[in-house]
């Protein structure tokens, strides 16, 4: 007959309708635990052990692909059914109709702003816009071909050294300070990046234009003139682009910001590992492969030729699958609409129609349909960036500008947070048993 486990300390007691009986075959022992919003907690495993000196279970889970890492009340996503929502609002309702500036108040303050409480964000995300003119020497230090990615995850880290108080995380009026700063002086280090790569004079930020405005006229007003009228079709598109990617939850670069700032760093070093993460290939840097993907396509004829290397495992079709949606992408319908815009005053990127016939053929095909592999926000988010001009190396750039709310909000979520600690995962030892250094050391000089 199993044995009831004693109770541990460590694990609440449960609700005998909410919880899971479990049992150790090794010792036939059972173990109730606790089911709270559909999860277990892993150190509940630990009471399962085989003796008293046994460590307790472990649950294994490399790249955390069943394990909530935190309670999060910013975005929620139903993956299967194609669902986004940021602080409970859908995103299809918020793109296009929110401004990005407002968006970001909603992620990082919970609500959106009120008339008073908006006039004093932009105050604030106005009046940071500027970088110390040794940011801009440190920039110049970079090659001229330097990835603007790297340049701006350099940046990033170098900004804390401008703000030794940004150190005092548990101050929440020195929080504030460093959200304005990190909030307002991503455009104007991204486009910084940019003109360094050109080889053009830096252009200030403008604070009688808006957020993407003001970010268009930093990258592309030419030095010799002071006026600069940004396309307002382009300005709304890449504000409605910047909604889109202002959150996802616990992706990658989310996570890395939450695990460096666990152990308390300050939120630039903190801003600058996410950059980091999210300049990977699979994750932010995806949308610059899938422009280099189509362009290596070429036409639509040749899409059956890729999608016959994909299916025999020798490259990855980029901009479709993703960890959590296993359906469309809803970000990808909204940036198509955003794409038709950006055509309608710059001319139909060539790219589109290759896109659409990729999509049409992948999502017909047996191998992507059992895969729930779908378009994701990156498949169409490059096309359009192209047609407004911007070089394929900025686009990760393009997607880390708005993320910086996401990853602001949720850094001080889990500062607040009092269960969280420092982000520590555990492993499990494969490597030799204790062994003994007994041959003779090489003798060399030390
Ligand atoms: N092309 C071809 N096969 C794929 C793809 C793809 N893009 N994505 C996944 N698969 C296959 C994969 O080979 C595996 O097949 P099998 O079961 O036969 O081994 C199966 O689908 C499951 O894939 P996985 O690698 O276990 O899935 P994951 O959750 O670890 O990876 C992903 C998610 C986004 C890294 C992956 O889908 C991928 O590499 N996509 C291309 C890169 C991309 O578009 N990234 C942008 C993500 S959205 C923007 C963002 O938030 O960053």
């Amino acid at each position: 007959m199993p044995v009831r486990a004693p109770a541990d300390a460590t694990v609440p007691s449960p609700d005998p309708k909410r919880s899971l009986t479990v049992t150790d075959q090794r010792t036939q022992r059972e173990y109730i635990l606790a089911i709270e919003d559909g999860a277990v907690r892993a150190t509940g495993l630990r009471q399962i052990r085989t003796s008293p000196d046994d460590f307790g279970l472990l649950s294994y889970d490399p790249a955390f692909q069943n394990t909530a890492s935190c309670r999060s009340a910013i975005t929620f996503i139903d993956g299967d059914a194609g669902i986004l929502r940021y602080r409970g609002y859908p995103i299809e309702e918020i793109a296009g109709r929110r401004t990005y500036l407002e968006v970001s108040y909603l992620l990082i303050h919970g609500d959106f702003p009120t008339r008073t409480e908006l006039d004093d964000w932009l105050h604030h995300i106005t009046h940071h816009t500027m970088v110390h003119e040794n940011v801009k020497k440190f920039m110049d230090g970079f090659h001229h071909d330097a990835h603007p990615m790297g340049m701006m995850v350099s940046t990033l880290a170098a900004l804390s050294t401008f703000y030794p108080e940004a150190k005092q995380i548990q101050d929440s009026v020195l929080r504030e300070r460093q959200i304005h700063r990190l909030v307002a002086k991503i455009p104007t280090i991204a486009a910084f990046a940019y003109r360094h790569s050109i080889g053009m004079a830096y252009i200030y930020p403008s604070n009688d234009l808006g957020y993407a405005a003001n970010f268009l006229s930093m990258m592309y007003r030419p030095s010799w003139t002071t006026g600069y009228d940004p396309s307002p079709v382009l300005a709304k598109a890449l504000d409605t682009l910047f909604v889109l990617h202002a959150d996802h939850e616990q992706n990658c670069s989310t996570s890395a910001m939450r695990t460096v700032g666990s152990s308390y760093a300050d939120p630039y070093v903190c801003a600058s590992a996410a950059a980091a993460a999210l300049y990977g290939p699979l994750h932010g840097g995806a949308n610059e492969q899938v422009v280099r993907m189509l362009q290596e396509i070429g036409s639509k004829e040749n899409v059956p030729k890729l999608i016959r290397q994909v299916k025999a495992g020798k490259r990855r079709l980029m901009g479709f699958g993703h960890r959590v949606y296993k359906s469309y992408d809803p970000r990808a319908r909204i940036v198509q609409k955003v794409a038709e815009s950006v055509f309608s005053e710059m001319g139909r990127n060539p790219l589109i129609d290759i896109a659409l016939e990729l999509e049409k053929v992948a999502l017909s095909d047996d191998y992507f349909i059992k895969r729930h592999l779908y378009p994701n926000v990156d498949f169409y988010s490059g096309i359009t960036y192209q047609a407004m001009g911007f070089p394929t190396d900025m686009f990760p750039v393009l997607f880390a500008i708005p993320r910086m709310s996401g990853w602001l909000a949720q850094w001080q979520e889990m500062i607040l947070d009092e269960e969280q600690k420092i982000a520590r995962p555990r492993q499990l030892y494969v490597g030799p048993p204790e062994r003994h250094d007994t041959a003779k050391p090489a003798s060399r000089p030390v």
